[in-house]
């Protein structure tokens, strides 16, 4: 059964010449893309990506990061694709959690810069699909 989720390149990914790169490897893995827009992220649109993380201590730098420079949002399809875009990623800190291999393992350093979003659940996909492609 094939599944959609929602992939965004980050201000850092865009800005250091990523996006081929990650898109490259999206394509590798077998999926799909089904949406993709380079644009910038007000703070509405990034307060409503991150609700989950409101109050944390990163989140107001996180919301600025997100909103400081051009992204590109997409969202991509195929067997398993949450899981199997989160295993591209890997885990959320670039150093002690991601492995080599991984996006984030490969090109992050910093918790912050870690070059790339992807849903984490069915119910996290369908919204943040919803927040970034209305009409799909
Ligand atoms: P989270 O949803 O926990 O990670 P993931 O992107 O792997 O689903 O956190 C959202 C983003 O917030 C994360 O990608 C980077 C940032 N962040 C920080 O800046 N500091 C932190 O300590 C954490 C946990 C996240
Ligand atoms: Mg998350």
């Amino acid at each position: 059964m094939s599944e959609r989720t929602l992939v965004l390149v980050k201000p850092d990914g865009v800005e250091r010449g990523l996006v081929g790169e990650v898109i490259s490897r999206i394509e590798r893995k077998g999926l799909k893309l089904a949406a993709l827009e380079l644009r910038s992220a007000d703070r509405a649109t990034a307060e409503q990506h991150y609700a989950e993380h409101e109050g944390k201590g990163f989140y107001e730098g996180l919301l600025d990061f997100i909103t400081g420079g051009p992204l590109v949002a997409l969202v991509i399809e195929g067997p398993r694709a949450i899981a199997a875009f989160r295993q591209l990623a890997g885990g959320t800190d670039p150093v002690e959690k991601a492995t080599p291999g991984t996006i984030r393992g490969d090109f992050g350093l910093e918790v912050q810069f870690n070059l790339v979003h992807g849903s984490d659940s069915v119910e996290s996909a369908e919204r943040e699909i919803k927040i970034w492609f209305p009409t799909l």
